[in-house]
């Protein structure tokens, strides 16, 4: 979700309220979301880098994530969306992390729509969490080095390990890197680059990007015609 910053410093606003705008956008996108039948949606909200950023900024952040529970988690359930969090734990304060367990609870058996929020998350990070986890569990079994590492032994300690894999990774505001999202569940993703910054995106700018993806053809690793 880029272009936060730019959107608000283009209109002489403070970079929070770029991020108050990009959290109406959203709103937006679980709409637009639900009404085209998506399944899974995983939105880049805070990443393990962020905290370099200044702590005003962080704590706006912080804030509209606390909010945007509070003021949309009764809409959000009554809609069938299920809220799932990728990241760490470490570093978040006590109030984020109940409100998030708050959400995650409540909307857990909800099937319509899973809005993964990325939030104080980073690949590399989870992915030596997840290795770690694998250690521990084999050093538990007594099979640490009986047999050799598979993916699927390493996805279940993913962040992610209950979502599918990334079809479509759209990244905002014309910047053309991953910085660090969803590394390996986008290994076959089709990426998006758009120029609108996040703020603007909309229901249009989500099926332009979808309309894009339909003219691709995944191979994934093999031959196009099987
Ligand atoms: C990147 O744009 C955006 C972020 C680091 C924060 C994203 C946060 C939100 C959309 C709002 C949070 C709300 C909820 C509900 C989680 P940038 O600030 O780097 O933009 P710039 O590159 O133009 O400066």
């Amino acid at each position: 979700m880029d272009g936060n910053g730019r959107w608000a410093t283009s209109r002489g606003k403070s970079r929070s309220e770029g991020h108050r705008e990009g959290a109406r956008a959203i709103d937006r996108l679980m709409d637009a979301s639900l009404e085209l039948g998506l399944s899974n949606i995983s939105l880049y909200a805070f990443s393990t880098e962020n905290w370099k950023r200044p702590i005003t900024e962080i704590r706006s952040i912080f804030n509209l994530l606390i909010e945007f529970i509070e003021t949309r988690l009764d809409t959000i359930h009554e809609r069938g969306i299920r809220i799932h969090h990728s990241g760490s734990r470490k570093r978040l304060n006590r109030k984020v992390l109940d409100k998030i367990d708050f959400a995650v609870d409540k909307t857990k058996k909800n099937k319509k729509l899973t809005v993964n929020f990325c939030l104080n998350y980073g690949s590399r990070d989870e992915l030596l969490k997840a290795a770690q986890e694998v250690f521990l569990q084999r050093k538990r079994d007594q099979v640490l080095f009986e047999k050799p590492l598979k993916e699927k032994e390493l996805e279940k300690f993913l962040y992610t390990s209950t979502l599918p894999p990334v079809d479509l990774l759209i990244r905002t505001a014309g910047e053309q890197r991953l910085s660090n999202f969803l590394l390996w569940q986008s290994a076959y993703a089709e990426l998006y680059f758009t120029d609108i910054l996040w703020p603007d995106f909309d229901k249009k700018s989500l099926v332009e990007s979808l309309q894009w993806y339909e003219t691709r053809t995944r191979k994934f690793g093999g031959l196009e015609n099987g």
